[in-house]
């Protein structure tokens, strides 16, 4: 029997409180949630980034429920300690409050998950509150949706004029209302996600939103150096691609010039 204290969204809240910053990523399999985990990071988002990062697809948007699950308990059995919080993918969480239930409590039952991340302020209120009502905690996302790429025509940062900076506080106010457990606030300037932080009593997790958040979250391929190019609010703290493809072009060689497997790799 596992005794490790998992992280709850009481001690997010008393981190919010004492100002000790919440640390975060996403991670989409066992093997990297259990180095984030072993690495004392306290929540991992199971991101629906995954459609960018690990499953190939050009945006969020393809990805369904299925992957998002299968990802989410890889996750779980990677991590002991760590919050895991699944994504909810585009169209599982938006047709009815009740699909929404039905879709959040398979990351529960299903994968162990802690929780559910949707995207949405004002529009998503009757849902966060349905999902909150049914016991199943909910992670807010405001700012830059990236499931409304299609809608929005791109990515671009949120909030830059005082109209769309009210917006984007009013979202925030909205999925605190609803009852979320902490929200995302993603690509708006780092004034604004300081006048969020001060006003909502929920912790606040930035990315691309500069430092004044209650926390920050990154994608792990960003930080881990796997991803093809650095977004400008990320920044690479490892290098693995590079030492990725010098281990395999050097077992390559191995293998093809007859060195390896030698008599140590024998049996
Ligand atoms: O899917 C994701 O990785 C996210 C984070 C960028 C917050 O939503």
């Amino acid at each position: 029997m596992d005794n490790v204290k998992r992280i709850t969204v009481r001690d997010l809240q008393k981190m919010k409180q004492t100002g000790q910053k919440i640390v975060t990523v996403t991670s989409y399999d066992a093997i990297t949630a259990r180095l984030v985990d072993e690495a004392g990071l306290h929540l991992i988002l199971v991101g629906d980034s995954a459609g960018n990062t690990v499953l190939g697809y050009s945006n969020t948007i393809p990805v369904t429920m299925e992957e998002s699950l299968m990802l989410t308990s890889a996750v779980r059995r990677g991590a002991r300690r760590a919050m895991v919080i699944g994504d909810m993918p585009f169209g599982s969480y938006q047709v009815s409050p009740e699909e929404a239930v039905r879709n959040a409590s398979r990351y529960l039952k299903e994968c162990g998950a802690d929780g559910v991340k949707l995207e949405g302020g004002k529009a998503v209120y009757p849902i966060i509150r349905r999902l909150v009502e049914a016991s199943i905690p909910v992670m807010g996302h405001v700012g830059l949706l990236p499931q409304s790429v299609l809608k929005d025509g791109g990515y671009r940062a949120h909030g830059k004029s005082e109209e769309e900076a009210q917006a984007v506080v009013e979202d925030a106010l909205a999925v605190q209302e609803a009852g979320a457990f902490a929200v995302v606030l993603e690509c708006i300037p780092a004034a604004l996600a300081e006048r969020i932080t001060k006003t909502l009593s929920i912790p606040t997790i930035g990315i691309g939103a500069g430092p004044h958040c209650d926390g920050q979250i990154q994608v792990v391929t960003d930080v881990l150096g796997l991803g093809s190019y650095v977004p400008r609010h990320a920044s690479q703290f490892a290098h693995l691609a590079d030492a990725a493809s010098a281990g395999l072009r050097e077992y390559f060689a191995k293998v093809s010039d007859g060195s390896f497997p030698g008599p140590e790799n024998s049996i």
